[in-house]
């Protein structure tokens, strides 16, 4: 394979359907969902992706039942304490994005402690999208630049796009690479709005609960055979 995505980013969706289809409850889906994180987080590792975002709960999602939320908060505690040794081991650093300020004291805590523990390790960047909206991102960036022009730190033509990347949630990630949708759905959901600007877009009908190592690595050759041309023609490209 001769080009390989640096940041890829997946919505993991269909796991309420996945679980219908089987006549379970939504729970079994979400569970079985947590299981193929943790196989796309190892296949990521060992074909060297330098960076993996993973949409976990985004804004939207609090307007789920309450339960459903408490079971997702419950699963990402359980899946932090579980994988700790292995994300340590894998020399895997853990991230976040979002605002975290509302979730849960446990999944605060617990996703505290992996990424101070794991903050030098130089393996992969593993980041979680926590309570995340790629709106409210931007907006909190505009505000934040606001704020700075207000008080003369900033002046308004200075505003350029670094302007804008160093003030967002997403600061230290590279533009997404490649964008992974599971389930059918073709769209971005507020994910990633900025970053995603020349993704490329990989939709497949496989539901998450499905979507197995194989499939991580059949993206990455779809990949491997586009051509970015970020504007330019494909001769260009080539000389
Ligand atoms: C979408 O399926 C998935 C989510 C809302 C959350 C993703 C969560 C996991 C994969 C489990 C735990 C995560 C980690 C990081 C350990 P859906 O419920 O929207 O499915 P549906 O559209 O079929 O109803």
């Amino acid at each position: 394979m001769n080009k390989k995505p640096k940041h890829v980013a997946i919505i993991m969706d269909g796991n309420g359907r996945w679980a219908k289809k089987q006549g379970k409850n939504r729970f079994i889906g979400h569970q079985k969902g947590a299981k193929v994180v943790k196989d796309i987080v190892e296949e990521a590792t060992k074909n060297e992706i330098n960076f993996l975002t993973l949409f976990a709960f985004s804004t939207d999602n609090w307007s789920r039942p309450k339960d459903e939320i408490n079971l997702l908060m419950k699963l990402l505690v359980g899946s932090l304490k579980k994988e700790f040794n292995r994300i340590f081991d894998n020399n895997i650093r853990l991230c976040s994005v979002g605002n975290l300020n509302t979730l849960p004291d446990i999944v605060k805590e617990e996703l505290l402690f992996v990424i101070e523990k794991t903050k030098t390790n130089t393996g992969m960047v593993l980041t979680l999208a926590l309570n995340y909206g790629g709106k409210e991102e931007i907006i909190d960036a505009i505000k934040a630049i606001s704020n700075k022009v207000k008080n003369s730190i900033i002046s308004p033509e200075k505003v350029d796009e670094s302007t804008i990347i160093e003030h967002l949630y997403t600061r230290n990630l590279p533009p997404v690479d490649l964008l992974i949708r599971t389930s059918g759905e073709e769209r971005i959901s507020n994910f990633l709005l900025w970053h995603i600007a020349y993704a490329e877009l990989y939709f497949t009908k496989t539901l998450w609960p499905d979507f197995k190592k194989k499939d991580l690595r059949e993206a990455l050759l779809n990949y491997s055979k586009r051509e970015r041309r970020f504007g330019k023609t494909s001769e260009q490209l080539i000389t």
